[in-house]
């Protein structure tokens, strides 16, 4: 699949997103190496910090159905009543979460629309990082 495809998945997914709060919708599609795509969007609570992003849905929801071969991931946010303006990099937290199952080859896809995006590494966003070799 590629980038395009993968990033209109991730605007369909957006679509789902559930953010009363901060009225930021955020879209994810996450490609796995055998091809299964997983969306998610992300999934607000009024206790703030109980809040999910859109790439941490997407990546539980292929974990919880077996699958921990990733290859890259678009994501795409941004006000709520438009269509994304500016590109929505992954949080910290999110990044960690990559790290978990992902080398730094994984390809992390930020855009704004199929046309316009940027295509970065997990090592450009998360250098000298922490994980589970390291212990
Ligand atoms: N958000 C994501 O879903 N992904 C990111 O990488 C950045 C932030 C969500 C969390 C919250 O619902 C809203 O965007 C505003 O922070």
């Amino acid at each position: 699949m590629n980038n395009s495809e993968l990033i209109k998945l991730a605007l369909e997914a957006r679509e789902k997103s559930y953010s009363p709060y901060s009225h930021f919708a955020v879209g994810a599609a996450l490609l796995c190496k055998n091809s299964k795509v997983f969306t998610g969007c992300n999934i607000e609570n009024s206790g703030y910090s109980a809040t999910n992003c859109a790439e941490r849905t997407a990546i539980f929801k292929a974990v919880s159905e077996g699958e921990t071969e990733f290859e890259k991931i678009a994501v795409v946010g941004g006000n709520a009543d438009e269509k994304p303006s500016g590109f929505c990099p992954p949080c910290g937290i999110c990044r960690q979460v990559m790290k978990e199952f992902c080398g730094n080859d994984f390809k992390i896809i930020i855009a704004k629309n199929e046309n316009e995006y940027k295509s970065v590494t997990l090592e450009d966003l998360l250098p000298l990082s922490f994980d589970k070799r390291d212990f």
